[in-house]
């Protein structure tokens, strides 16, 4: 296997209990703080999706905001941010999604892509896949093509990836 992924794997902090107890949480800012391992995340990515026609990365705040821009920048593409509630000041559509207890909801700009513009969503983690649909809902109901999502960690007992559908889904690291 890529040594790559074994480093990026293991500046990975697991904490045990947060936010709440029972909760593993997976910790990517150590990730962060090993500056071999964050150029790593950024190159994988950037070998997957340079000259592939993606002309948007949409980054899902607040994680997304951290891989989404290096990569957008590296593959000459346009960067999106796609919003927690009442933050962005333009028009903007907005979608409901489920989270463990209760609804959040994420807002796009209306006018940031273009019907037909290949699109790929960045975000740091997969877990149930909630926050993945409601970013590829925004961007399908402007007319973009999301070409495939792609996170650094997956948990996969969460299946996530199965709640995609057939979209594509490309992680890094995929704790057992
Ligand atoms: C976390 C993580 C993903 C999302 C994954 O974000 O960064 O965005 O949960 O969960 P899901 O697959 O079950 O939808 P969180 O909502 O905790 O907020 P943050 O990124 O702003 O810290
Ligand atoms: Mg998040």
């Amino acid at each position: 296997s890529d040594p790559r992924i074994t480093r990026i794997a293991s500046s990975i902090r697991v904490i045990p209990d947060f936010p709440k107890p029972g909760i593993l949480f997976q910790d990517i800012t150590t990730l962060l703080l090993d500056i071999k391992a964050f150029r790593d995340t950024i190159d994988l990515f950037v070998e997957r999706y340079k000259e592939k026609g993606i002309s948007v990365v949409a980054g899902v705040e607040a994680r997304g905001f951290i891989f989404g821009p290096p990569i957008a920048l590296a593959i000459g593409a346009k960067f999106i941010p796609m919003r927690k509630p009442h933050k962005l000041p333009g028009p903007v559509i907005s979608e409901e999604y489920s989270l463990e207890y209760g609804t959040d909801v994420m807002e796009m700009h209306v006018g940031a892509v273009e019907p037909g513009e290949k699109v790929l969503v960045i975000d740091d983690l997969i877990a149930t896949g909630g926050t993945l649909c409601a970013a590829i809902k925004l961007l399908e109901r402007v007319g973009a093509v999301v070409v495939e999502c792609a996170c650094v960690i997956e948990l996969p007992e969460l299946k996530g990836r199965d709640r995609l559908g057939d979209k594509p889904l490309f992680v890094l690291v995929s704790p057992a």
